[in-house]
């Protein structure tokens, strides 16, 4: 066998996926944790909470009574329907259980989406800075990313008039996540009708991603489905309820797709994890709802701490962020290559936080991310740490 022979033959969809940079970051910390150095992570997109208790105990009962097999492609009916009644409760909204796919994630959710949605050669507007993964997932359906670049004059959403600009014939559908990841602002209300029009009058589907929602630190906490019901909406339970590892999300889709979906999350995904959807069915009780916004409080303590700190060290972050746990700053004056910037800051002080090239490249190398899922005290230290690396 000679050398070319162990070259991996990929097909050029995959050969054009981009890794996360933050990984490397990751890896490199992780080789200094084994060193002995003490890393303060402020880089890991997940909740540092165990998922609650309720959750885990509903999981471990089903396995007790062997909850082992395939469920429906589209979820466990009860599943579908606590899911149903959580939208009436929270928002005082009827939603037609049959309407509600129960997913591998919001990742699985995202897929469905865009597989019913999109076409080789069709394009999809999302916004940069934005989740990186859906410009891979759009790549790896033959369709192009149509950039939108957001600043905070929308609240780094998109906006009606972005619509008017970027929509070509090509488009087919548009993304936004509210609250968005890396920003954590969401979309005013006002402006999401706005948006939700403009996306009908061209013909396209929007796409709104909710996996942040119930981690909001105002009132505005809403859904696109209070205002449409031709809305791709994609949910989890990943970050309010506190199981990312369960790998288990939903999507609520406009009636005439729900068929097709079925059809192609039975060729993807043939279910989500049974056991994690048992353990779902506690989500919504109300002590684990009650276990949730303790959670929210001491998010929402975190992100009060953060900000004024970060922006007293030099960082500009021209909007209060609402919702999930994410601060993006503008480090312009402190340096215009974030990248290495994050390298440097983890090498010489063992701080991790995540480059703006992670989420598009839009003023990318002026930009970073902190997530605030670590306690207090360690946001305290790393904040002593990057105001010493500054200086
Ligand atoms: C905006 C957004 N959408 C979707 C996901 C995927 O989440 P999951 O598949 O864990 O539900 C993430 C994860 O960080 C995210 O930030």
């Amino acid at each position: 066998m000679n050398s070319t022979d162990n070259r991996a033959s990929l097909s050029s969809r995959a050969a054009g996926v981009r890794p996360f940079y933050v990984m490397d970051l990751l890896a490199r910390a992780r080789q200094m944790e084994s060193e002995g150095r003490s890393v303060l992570h402020l880089e890991v997109g997940e909740p540092d909470f165990a998922t609650p208790q309720p959750i885990i105990d509903a999981g471990i009962k089903a396995l007790r009574q062997l909850k082992t097999h395939y469920t429906p492609a589209m979820g466990l009916p009860e599943l579908r329907r606590s899911i149903a009644n959580y939208y009436q409760q929270r928002f005082g909204i009827r939603v037609d259980a049959r309407r509600i796919i129960v997913t591998p994630g919001a990742s699985g959710a995202l897929q469905l989406a865009l597989s019913v949605l999109v076409d080789t050669g069709d394009n999809v507007l999302l916004t940069d800075p934005g989740y990186p993964c859906n410009r891979n997932m759009i790549r790896l359906l033959g369709a192009e990313s149509n950039v939108v670049p957001v600043s905070a004059e929308t609240q780094f959403q998109m906006c009606a008039a972005h619509i008017a600009e970027h929509w070509n014939e090509n488009s087919v559908a548009a993304m936004i996540a509210s609250p968005s990841n890396p920003t954590g602002t969401m979309i005013r209300q006002r402006d999401l009708t706005d948006l939700i029009e403009a996306v009908e009058a061209v013909g396209g589907r929007l796409i709104v991603d909710e996996i942040y929602q119930g981690l909001v630190y105002s009132d505005e906490d809403l859904t696109a489905l209070k205002f449409s019901n031709d809305v791709f909406i994609i949910n989890s339970f990943s970050k309010y309820f506190g199981m990312t590892g369960w790998r288990l999300g939903w999507m609520v889709a406009p009636d005439q797709y729900v068929d097709a979906i079925d059809r192609v999350a039975q060729n993807l995904f043939l279910a989500a994890s049974t056991v994690a959807q048992y353990a779902a069915l506690a989500a919504f009780e109300e002590e684990t709802i009650e276990i949730l916004n303790r959670r929210v409080s001491k998010f929402r303590e975190r992100r009060d701490y953060l900000l004024p700190v970060l922006r007293e060290m030099g960082f500009e972050i021209p909007l209060e962020p609402t919702g999930a746990f994410y601060i993006y700053a503008d480090c312009s004056s402190i340096t215009r290559d974030s990248f290495q910037w994050t390298r440097s800051l983890l090498e010489d002080e063992a701080v991790a936080v995540t480059p703006g090239i992670d989420f598009g490249e839009y003023r990318a190398s002026t930009h970073v991310r902190f997530a605030y899922t670590r306690p207090i005290d360690q946001l305290e230290r790393a904040c002593c740490r990057i105001t010493r690396y500054i200086k």
